[in-house]
């Protein structure tokens, strides 16, 4: 099925503007370190957009930067049109780890953004319920995260980020601590979740493949001090199957950001000729 053939009635995602934003560590203090080099990107609204680079290259800079959580040295970003000069509220955040209370069960962490914000708790009870049931945790609401496998928790951690319907997520490495397995199977919930709403993402990952499997485009940064080095529109049908194996119009992505890192000694002992070039 392709992207236009499915029925996409709700977009609830809005633009993002990354404008000329760089960022100095140790500005005040010390010897000044740069993270990253000024960056240019403008997002659609409904747009799902991957950022792959090397450990250290400033990922989760600019991803703080885009939450408003930290202050660019230059620059600025720009949501919906406004912008973001303290942390932007609406927004979904999710982090690498899945940063649950041990204290509240699944379904009561769910909620944590309905008690903070003071939100009216009804409305977000029956959207957690409902997600809870597309991702199949129903037996799991009522239990605590330490009942709950690495793969549960995870996925729990994914209805806390969008039972408010943010109009952005920004995702910062959410899978890395789960097995290939489940990996594979959070990604699939979440392109499926994300195309019921096609809210704005910005979403850090390691995984090249990840990246090909989710996102309408992938942003290549360059080692430290980060730059966008390609930006690459993926132009693969929706939903996407998991198990891609050597399809030529998936491996033809995954080889042109591998010939990135190869060029760039981020992946060693690869020649960087040896991926042949997209047609
Ligand atoms: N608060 C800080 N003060 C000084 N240097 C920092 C600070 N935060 C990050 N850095 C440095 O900025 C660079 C980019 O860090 P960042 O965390 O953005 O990298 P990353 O691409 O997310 O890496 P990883 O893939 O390992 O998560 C690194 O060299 C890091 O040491
Ligand atoms: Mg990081």
């Amino acid at each position: 099925m392709s992207a236009a053939a499915l029925s996409l009635p709700e977009q609830s995602g809005v633009p993002i503007g990354i404008r000329n934003v760089s960022k100095e560590f140790g500005e005040h203090s010390g010897k000044p370190f740069q993270a990253l080099k000024p960056l240019n990107v403008s997002i659609d609204a409904g747009a799902f957009v991957s950022v792959v680079g090397a450990s250290g290259c400033g990922k989760s800079t600019l991803m703080l930067i885009a939450a408003g959580l930290l202050k660019p040295s230059s620059g600025e970003v720009v949501v919906d049109g406004r912008p973001v000069v303290k942390p932007i509220t609406d927004v979904g955040i999710a982090f690498q780890d899945h940063l649950l209370l041990e204290f509240r069960t699944a379904f009561e962490n769910v909620m944590l953004h309905a008690d903070i914000r003071g939100l009216p708790r009804q409305p977000l009870e029956k959207r957690a319920r409902d997600l809870f049931a597309q991702l199949k945790l129903e037996h799991a609401m009522n239990k605590y995260p330490s009942q709950l496998s690495g793969g549960m928790r995870q996925r729990v951690s994914l209805i806390r980020t969008l039972v408010h319907d943010p109009a952005v997520i920004l995702m910062d490495e959410p899978f890395g601590a789960l097995d290939a397995l489940t990996r594979l199977q959070v990604r699939a919930d979440l392109e499926e979740l994300w195309l019921r709403r096609r809210p704005t993402v910005l979403f850090i990952t390691h995984s090249v493949e990840e990246a090909v499997g989710l996102s309408d485009r992938i942003l290549v940064m360059s080692p430290s001090p980060g730059e966008v080095i390609d930006d690459i529109q993926v132009s693969l049908p929706r939903p996407r199957p998991l198990v891609l194996g050597d399809a030529p119009e998936f491996t033809r992505y995954v080889d042109r950001i591998h010939r990135h890192f190869a060029r760039l000694g981020v992946l060693h002992g690869v020649e960087p000729g040896a991926a042949k070039e997209p047609a």
